[in-house]
């Protein structure tokens, strides 16, 4: 059902062509193979900095495509998991195997503050997505489709300094997009947005996570938004995975339905308890 859901079309389109099988194998095929997600596999994995032992085991393993939520409380090293994920940090010891060979494209991460360049105009700051393709002739035209995936195509030459909060994250979601990457990691990235524009910004990831198909991995402190996009929520606490929660709602989801409320419930309970112990 999901890799039915993930295609290039837009949702009302999708929607009203759902009844059609035909449309909907012709569209699976065309799918480019680099767009699809990475499965991710985690075995003994531990991190310390100095005496303080962040991460203790972690094990975990994630199907490609998969839109998995991190939580836990502050300091728990949910940061250091992404960044031992996409590679910026090194392990201590244990391993972390992507099921195919990666490059540095194939994995990106958006963090809480945009970091765009401020001398670059938004365009080219996507492109700066395209690390070494950016030379390419196609590079602008690949920086435009993602700036359109986001909504920005109409800020395409304004300076970074005239957007505001949301538009900026947009633009480094765009920057995240441009290289088609296979695993997304998100560290907060939506925790500087005021209420609407999170969820505006909340809709936008879950739906280029469907059309694109890559592995989401969402960290977030917010535990509505993680039942509200994920498929599975993962709780550490004490450098391991407290709990692994599925989130089976079907999409789209009904933001404060007594089932994502209930799981919501269920989840803080959880880091509540974690809380209480320290
Ligand atoms: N580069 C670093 N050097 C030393 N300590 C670090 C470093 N990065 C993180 N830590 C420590 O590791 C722990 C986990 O941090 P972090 O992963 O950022 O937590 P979280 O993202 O869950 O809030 C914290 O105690 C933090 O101080
Ligand atoms: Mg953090």
């Amino acid at each position: 059902m999901q890799t039915a859901l993930r295609t290039s079309l837009p949702e009302t389109e999708l929607a009203s062509r759902a009844n059609f099988a035909p449309h909907a194998r012709v569209v699976r095929e065309e799918r480019p193979a680099q767009t699809i997600g990475l499965p991710l596999s985690i075995s003994g994995l531990r991190k310390s900095f100095g005496d303080n032992e962040v991460l203790r085991g972690i094990d975990l393993h994630i199907p490609a495509g998969q839109f998995v939520a991190i939580v836990g409380k502050s300091g728990c090293g949910k940061s250091t998991l992404l960044r031992l994920i996409a590679g910026l940090d090194k392990i201590d010891s244990g391993s972390i195997s992507f099921g195919d060979e990666v490059r540095t494209e194939d994995i990106r991460v958006m963090f809480q503050e945009p970091r765009l360049l401020p001398w670059a105009r938004v365009l080219s700051n996507v492109e700066v997505g395209l690390g070494r393709d950016r030379a390419s002739k196609d590079a602008h035209a690949r920086a435009e489709k993602a700036l359109t995936e986001v909504g920005l195509a109409d800020k395409r030459d304004q300076w970074p300094s005239v957007l505001s909060g949301g538009q900026k994250q947009r633009v480094a979601l765009g920057r995240a997009l441009v290289s088609r990457p296979r695993v997304l990691a998100f560290d907060e990235p939506l925790g500087a947005l005021d209420a609407l524009t999170r969820i505006s910004m909340q809709r936008l990831l879950e739906r280029v996570w469907r059309d694109q198909g890559f592995t989401a991995i969402l960290v977030t402190h917010d535990v509505a938004e993680a039942v509200a996009l994920a498929d599975r929520v993962l709780v550490i606490d004490e450098g391991r995975i407290a709990h692994d929660v599925v989130v089976n709602t079907a999409r789209p989801r009904e933001r404060g339905s007594a089932e994502l409320a209930a799981l919501e419930g269920s989840i803080l309970s959880h880091l509540l308890s974690a809380d209480d112990r320290t």
